[in-house]
């Protein structure tokens, strides 16, 4: 099939080199000249893994092309995917101008039948605005259904998620949208789900808003567990156990960032408030989130009383392992206030360094783990990159001024760190 993914940012590129693996002829087309011609030449916007290598084997099977002309992509394709951005506006609802202004490009060049998928994150009813701009604008005759497929995919393991996904929901209007999505994503075994567009569209934002409480409970009950000196990773386990409640997404910590919790989380409260419904639980579980990184500022306080004028170390800033994404990450607002309270920084992140040296002002980044411990008055973990759990804990016990590690996702056990004679202080265990 011919396809055009209309924006090469994480969803879209992705989204993209795996269609082109399972067999269509894809364009990635994006407005950043700069972006399309560093993707021609191999290099890629983002660090996740396994990308760059399927965009280069489908670069040279010549099945995936990058372009800035959206027009002539867009008339050649006959399956076209908006894949946008949508950033928060500051009252939380989503900007749609992006969406708005390639449905009309797309509206001017239809000339045959086109199927339009919204890939992009939306609030409920975008797809009706997306059908009635294009239907405005487009010749008289001209012929589209615009479907709704939202994606699933983590940052760190986009590729294996778009590759084995748990389900595929197809929301459209048409036999004829549905007969091309499911051709399309024939190759890969999973449950479809088919819905109108509107439900599909919800059902993307109610996931993440699930999830994304799922993670906030667990950091309340880690704060109730703390205060009665249980272990909230044993009670994770005990309920994770139960089939109806599953145990992933159990981790607690310092609180979920990225570039769609946040995000969705907030526009779905913004579209059902608009509605008429005010979520106040998905309020809650925005504010358990903030507070989580109050609370881990104030056990950075506990472990080594006054912050100002003391060495930090950090030790991971990308929101979450296997990504460099910075994008709310905790590690932003909990390295501004130490900052803003007086602390010097020293951090290193495995692969988010450059894109955290564009957001931090003083802070100083060392060349690994080591480098950070050296001289610090307390060490702080952030992110739980794998290579930090295989770290040689007595080797830092030396190089630390004072032994003392303030573990914001709970990766070393504490009965191993007492023994070690370290201070340890982590989430919700005694
Ligand atoms: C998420 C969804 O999982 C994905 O389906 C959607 O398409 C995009 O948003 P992503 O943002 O890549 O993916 O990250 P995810 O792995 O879901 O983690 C989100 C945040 O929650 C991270 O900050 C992570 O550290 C945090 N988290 C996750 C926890 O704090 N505890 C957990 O148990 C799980």
């Amino acid at each position: 099939m011919k396809i055009a993914i209309i924006g090469s940012g994480y969803v879209g590129l992705v989204t993209g080199a795996c269609l082109a693996s399972l067999g269509n002829r894809v364009s990635c087309v994006d407005i950043d000249e700069k972006k399309i011609a560093s993707l021609k030449k191999g290099h890629m916007p983002i660090y996740e893994p396994g990308l760059e290598e399927l965009v280069k084997q489908c670069v040279k099977d010549k099945s995936l092309s990058f372009t800035s002309d959206l027009k002539s992509a867009a008339r050649q394709a006959e399956v076209i995917f908006i894949a946008v951005g949508t950033p928060p506006r500051p009252d939380g609802d989503a900007d749609l101008s992006f969406v708005e202004k390639v449905a009309l490009d797309i509206a001017r060049e239809i000339t045959s039948y086109k199927l339009i998928v919204e890939k992009s994150t939306v609030p409920v009813q975008t797809g009706e605005r997306v059908r009635e701009t294009i239907r405005h604008h487009a010749r008289k005759g001209a012929s589209f259904d615009v479907a709704s497929n939202p994606e699933f995919l983590r940052e760190g393991s986009a590729v294996h998620d778009f590759m084995n996904p748990d389900r595929i929901i197809l929301g459209v209007e048409s036999k004829k949208a549905e007969a091309i999505l499911r051709d399309l994503y024939k190759p890969l075994k999973c449950p479809i789900v088919v819905t109108d567009i509107k439900s599909a569209e919800i059902i993307k934002h109610a996931s993440n808003s699930f999830l994304a409480a799922k993670i906030s409970f667990i950091n309340a009950v880690a704060n109730v567990c703390e205060a009665a000196k249980a272990d909230v990773e044993q009670v994770a386990v005990g309920m994770g156990l139960d089939r109806r409640i599953g145990k992933e997404f159990l981790y607690a910590g310092i609180g979920f960032g990225g570039s769609c919790f946040p995000k969705d989380l907030a526009a779905f409260i913004h579209i059902s408030e608009k509605l008429g419904y005010p979520f106040e639980f998905l309020k809650t579980v925005q504010k358990i989130n903030e507070d989580q990184k109050t609370l881990f500022l104030k056990k950075i306080e506990q472990a080594i009383w006054n912050v100002g004028s003391k060495t930090i170390g950090v030790l991971g800033l990308s929101f979450k392992p296997n990504t460099d994404d910075m994008r709310h990450a905790p590690s932003v607002d909990i390295i501004r206030e130490l900052q803003a309270r007086g602390a010097k920084i020293r951090a290193y992140d495995p692969h988010a360094m450059p894109k955290a040296r564009q957001l931090f002002k003083k802070v100083e980044f060392c060349k690994d783990s080591y480098d950070v411990c050296r001289g610090s008055d307390c060490l702080v973990i952030l992110t739980e990159w794998n290579e930090f759990k295989e770290l040689d804990l007595k080797k830092i016990k030396k190089l630390l001024a004072t032994p003392v590690i303030v573990d914001g996702r709970n990766i070393y056990d504490p009965k191993k760190m007492k023994t070690l004679g370290y201070r340890y202080y982590s989430i919700g265990r005694p």
